[in-house]
């Protein structure tokens, strides 16, 4: 008999073939350059993120560079495309049909853990179709017209800010993904299908590199850990 305990991601005995796709393709025009390529302590963004999903990941990880690129990474590599979308569809080509969970993960989060990833992943083996990492929000947020004009409020307390990584169920994943649709996050193409997506607890220092402030931020604490 297999005893599957809580919160320890994939049981040591689960058949679960887990694949993280690294999307690591985005051009960085709020921070002016490709950030993934920044240097952070002993290695750059992209390699923290690539660290962290290799040992978490017990089948592969592929990740998803600019077309063109001349950056080295460790592992499988493919080009991405022009949004967020594309690229993790680029990258969702080289994932193995035998994979039974993906999970994709942002390069320009360096500091995700691996309980994290073993979070989300215990989630999807658990039943849902995916899961993601959320935090709840400080403020209130405010639903705007194209005018600027209030038009909703939403009750703080059912509102989460989601981060990566983000597991699912690989079938629902590749259906998701079949259609040209766009999101902000893979969450959002898996629920237009109607998958059944659940947050687990995210984690404050897993603060996805947006600005150049973001960066000192995170040299910051590499510095002080
Ligand atoms: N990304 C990608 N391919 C794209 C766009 C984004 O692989 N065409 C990746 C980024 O490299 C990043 C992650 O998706 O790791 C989250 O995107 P974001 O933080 O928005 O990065 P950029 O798109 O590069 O930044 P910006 O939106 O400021 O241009
Ligand atoms: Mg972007």
């Amino acid at each position: 008999m297999v005893t599957v305990l809580p919160s320890l991601g994939v049981p040591k005995r689960s058949l679960e073939r887990v694949w993280t796709i690294v999307v690591a393709a985005g051009s960085g025009q709020r921070f002016g350059g490709p950030k993934q390529f920044e240097g952070l302590g002993d290695r750059r963004v992209v390699d923290w993120a690539v660290d962290v999903a290799r040992l978490a990941s017990n089948d592969g990880v592929v990740t998803v560079l600019p077309a063109g690129s001349a950056e080295p990474v460790v592992g499988l590599a493919v080009a991405g495309g022009p949004t967020r979308s594309a690229s993790v569809r680029a990258g969702l080509e080289a994932v193995p049909s035998s994979a039974s969970i993906i999970c994709v993960h942002d390069a320009a989060r360096p500091f995700a853990t691996v309980a994290l990833f073993e979070a989300v992943i215990a989630a999807v083996n658990a039943g849902a179709a995916g899961a993601v990492p959320g935090i709840e929000v400080a403020d209130t947020i405010k639903v705007i017209d194209d005018l600027g004009t209030i038009v909703a409020t939403p009750a703080r307390e059912k509102l989460r800010a989601v981060q990566t990584p983000q597991a699912f169920r690989a079938d629902l994943f590749r259906l998701a993904y079949a259609s040209d649709a766009e999101g902000t996050d893979d969450a959002a193409l898996v629920e237009a299908i109607g998958g059944r997506v659940v947050v687990v607890a995210g984690e404050a220092a897993n603060r996805k590199i947006t600005t150049p402030e973001d960066l000192e931020w995170a040299r910051a604490k590499v510095v002080a850990s």
